[in-house]
């Protein structure tokens, strides 16, 4: 069953980096010069310190977006908005760990909407936490800065706990996720420790614009380039 599970490396621009006066334009440029996913960070400046945008502007993007919408919810609570994400045509939704009582019902809720699940993990939790729910998510997106900002330093603290829960999940067929300063220096460090997914705002959007997109897609390459060789290497 879980033979064809692909585990090799997707690079997710994080749209929080682009010009949101082009949102369109952005993501369209990123999905035709390379990236797998689009990662798209919700952030209600409530749960954490910043407040970016909310389900009308993920439905906006949509069908600018080639590849999976993987959509971060940075916000509580989550369960009431679980069903408006659903109508964008998110393809992940990812909630916190830690932002509310009730994740078990929240992973639930998600899966039950029709997406994939996803669960994310600040820098403090440690991987343990996600034992008891293995079975419910689809996706663990380890967070390698605090969430609230693009553009933070990549937390080398946390490349151990990528590798211990490449080690809990086996042969399960879920993605492991890094968010949080990765770029073609930081990315080979969780390669090698069993990542697949690497969420890259300001290493990707820093190098171009939606309409000379070149550059863009000379950064995500790169940032694939290092972590393959980091696997190959491991
Ligand atoms: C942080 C967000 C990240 C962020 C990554 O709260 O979840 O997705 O946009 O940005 P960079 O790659 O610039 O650290
Ligand atoms: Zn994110």
């Amino acid at each position: 069953m879980t033979a064809s599970f692909d585990r090799s490396v997707k690079i997710a621009p994080s749209i929080l980096a682009a010009d949101f006066a082009a949102f369109g334009a952005e993501c369209r440029a990123v999905s035709d010069h390379g990236a797998d996913w689009v990662h798209v960070d919700v952030m209600d400046g409530h749960y954490v310190p910043n407040l970016s945008f909310g389900a009308t502007t993920c439905a906006a993007i949509r069908p600018h977006i080639s590849g999976i919408m993987d959509v971060h919810l940075m916000i509580t609570p989550v369960d009431p908005m679980i069903e408006s994400y659903a109508e964008t045509g998110a393809d992940v939704l990812t909630a916190h760990l830690e932002a509310g009582p009730h994740i078990h019902r929240t992973l639930q809720a998600i899966r039950g909407a029709g997406m994939r699940a996803g669960l994310a993990l600040n820098p403090g939790t440690p991987a343990d936490a996600a034992q008891p729910l293995l079975d419910m998510v689809d996706v663990i997106c380890v967070m390698t800065v605090n969430p609230g900002f693009g553009g933070q330093s990549f937390l080398h603290d946390q490349v151990s706990k990528v590798a211990d829960l490449r080690a809990m999940i086996g042969d399960r067929p879920i993605h492991l996720e890094v968010d949080g300063g990765v770029d073609p220096t930081t990315a080979p460090l969780v390669a090698a420790a069993g990542a697949d997914v690497f969420v890259a705002g300001s290493a990707v959007f820093k190098h171009g614009k939606a309409d000379a997109p070149e550059g863009y897609g000379r950064a995500i390459a790169d940032i694939r380039a290092a972590a393959e060789a980091a696997r190959d290497a491991a």
